[in-house]
């Protein structure tokens, strides 16, 4: 493909630079320094965020700005020495450190007094956002402590504060309800942004724009065209990092698939909205996970959900020791590391279309990908029989599939069959392929740097709302239970193998099977 404009480095003209105060709540964890830094630095690099914003890490710990600046450095640069380096000193003066003991009432007012402190240094008054990178039972006590420290601006100021909650946003259906409810005693919804990071990757934005700024594909999107869709979202890592204890609480069926997998799903089903806006757009995806149900014939949760926990094994040629094994995960536990499932949506665009997602942990590589598998021609007039050696096998076209590589290696790919040159006719797969690599020659935007930036714009477009988030723990919460409650451990599997068997049973029974991505840069 020709390459074409590179995309917008800076802010278009005229745009304001934002200049907001961000308070990121549980400064002193991974993400603030892996991903929340970063993402400023490279929005502020970009032009995005001005010299007059103020980013104020607040944490339990005593900590200077300096030690906080320094901490931060070591985390968001590689080349300590470069160029980069250089530009972090200036970056650095926006970053600042308060200690804060969210429980302790005068702590949080002394907070309020030293940000007002900042903000007059830096002669700001624009809109402040509070970044909840906590555990999530400190949610509600770090809104009610902005709350009784007078923080939380009513009536049309109200949106002069934005408040981001990292996810997991709930344990189950019943707590996400809960705790909605209760936030809503002090902030409006307006002002509660829930993260779902994959909703800020360039390539998740692009199925949108892909599906209703093309006319040729929507048309084919419905069960006239489409044999079954497979969405994965594998991942090779273990429990780095020491996130047993969190992950152990959790397990793939909270921590990635009732949010990743399914807003991919919602981005891939969805009706066109009337308008471009977050709202319609939101209103359209809520629509797919009410029409979500059990698939294949329903009835027990074993016959449509597949449950897998990793055992030894080997992935990307070291050994990987077993989830029980794992650094802070109980003995004996029984905490799923794979989910498989086969869902349909009851609507009149999709009755009848299998969808099946699947996510786990020590898979084979670290691949995310929607496949959409179209239905074989009407009849099969090409057929070719190949040999090598004794043994021949009939090669028949492939049904076409359009892939949305979601990473590594971003790709829009469609399989097709060709007639391979000679004098008969013989069928030959090919792929077309549109690589961002190859046509956008610049290093993707994080996902933290748009949805950020978004925030701190109050666009909330890619948050996901309420609803949104009940609907889908509403679907996923009967099969947690039942996993939780019942008797029956998840099936093993090897690390570094593409999950348990029953995985691969569910589609078999329909003559279908999954697919096995590979990448560029490990293993297949
Ligand atoms: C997070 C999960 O939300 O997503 C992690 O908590 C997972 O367990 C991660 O590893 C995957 O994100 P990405 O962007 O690396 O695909």
């Amino acid at each position: 493909m020709s390459p074409v404009h590179a995309p917008q480095h800076a802010p278009a003209e005229g745009s304001a630079l934002e200049d907001v105060t961000l308070l990121i709540f549980g400064a002193s964890g991974d993400l603030t320094a892996r991903k929340l830094i970063p993402a400023l630095f490279q929005l502020w690099n970009k032009g995005f965020l001005s010299d007059r914003a103020a980013i104020i890490g607040v944490a339990r710990r005593e900590k200077t700005d300096e030690e906080f600046r320094a901490e931060m450095r070591a985390a968001a640069i590689e080349d300590q020495e470069g160029d980069g380096a250089a530009r972090w000193e200036r970056f650095a003066q926006l970053l600042f450190y308060r200690r804060a003991d969210l429980s302790d009432h005068e702590q949080i007012e002394r907070l309020k007094e030293s940000v007002e402190g900042i903000e007059t240094q830096r002669n700001r008054s624009g809109s402040r956002v509070v970044y909840l990178a906590t555990a999530p039972d400190l949610f509600q006590p770090s809104v009610e402590a902005l709350d009784a420290a007078g923080m939380i601006p009513r009536g049309p100021e109200k949106e002069r504060l934005r408040v981001v909650f990292e996810k997991p946003f709930g344990h189950d259906l019943e707590s996400a309800r809960a705790l909605t409810e209760s936030l809503s005693r002090l902030l409006s919804e307006q002002q509660i942004y829930r993260i779902d990071h994959y909703l800020g990757k360039e390539t998740v934005q692009n199925i949108l724009l892909f599906r209703f700024g093309n006319a040729i594909f929507e048309p084919l999107f419905n069960r006239t065209h489409v044999d079954h869709v497979q969405i994965t979202v594998a991942e090779s890592q273990g429990m780095e990092r020491g996130r047993g204890a969190y992950y152990d609480r959790s397990g793939a069926l909270r921590d990635v698939l009732q949010n990743h997998v399914l807003q991919l799903l919602c981005l891939v089903a969805m009706e066109p909205p009337a308008l471009f806006q977050g709202d319609y757009i939101r209103d359209e995806k809520l629509k797919v996970l009410q029409a979500l149900r059990p698939g294949g014939s329903g009835g027990a949760i074993d016959n449509w959900a597949v449950a897998g926990q990793y055992a030894t094994g080997e992935v990307n040629g070291e050994r990987a020791v077993a989830y029980v094994e794992e650094d802070r995960v109980p003995a004996g536990s029984r905490r799923e590391t794979f989910v498989a499932m086969e869902v349909q949506i009851d609507n009149w665009r999709w009755a009848g279309v299998p969808f099946y997602l699947r996510t786990g942990k020590r898979l084979p590589h670290r691949v995310t990908e929607i496949a959409i598998q179209f239905k074989r021609p009407p009849l099969n007039l090409f057929t070719t029989v190949e040999c090598e050696g004794d043994l021949c096998q009939m090669v028949e076209t492939r049904p076409n599939t359009l892939v949305f590589r979601i990473q590594p290696q971003e790709a829009i790919s469609l399989a097709i069959s060709t007639k391979r040159p000679g004098m008969q006719y013989q069928v030959h797969p090919v792929e077309m392929d549109f690589e961002y690599h190859d046509t956008f020659a610049v290093e993707l935007p994080e996902a933290y740097e748009r949805l950020l930036l978004d925030v701190m714009r109050g666009d909330s477009t890619l948050f996901t709302r309420s609803d949104e988030l009940e609907a889908a723990w509403q679907f996923v919460t009967p099969v947690l239970e039942a996993w939780e409650n019942g008797d029956e451990p998840p099936e093993l599997y090897a690390s570094g193998t593409w999950g348990p068997r029953a995985s691969e049973q569910l589609l078999r029974g329909n003559g279908r099977s999954w697919r096995r991505p590979t990448t560029e840069t490990e293993p297949s």
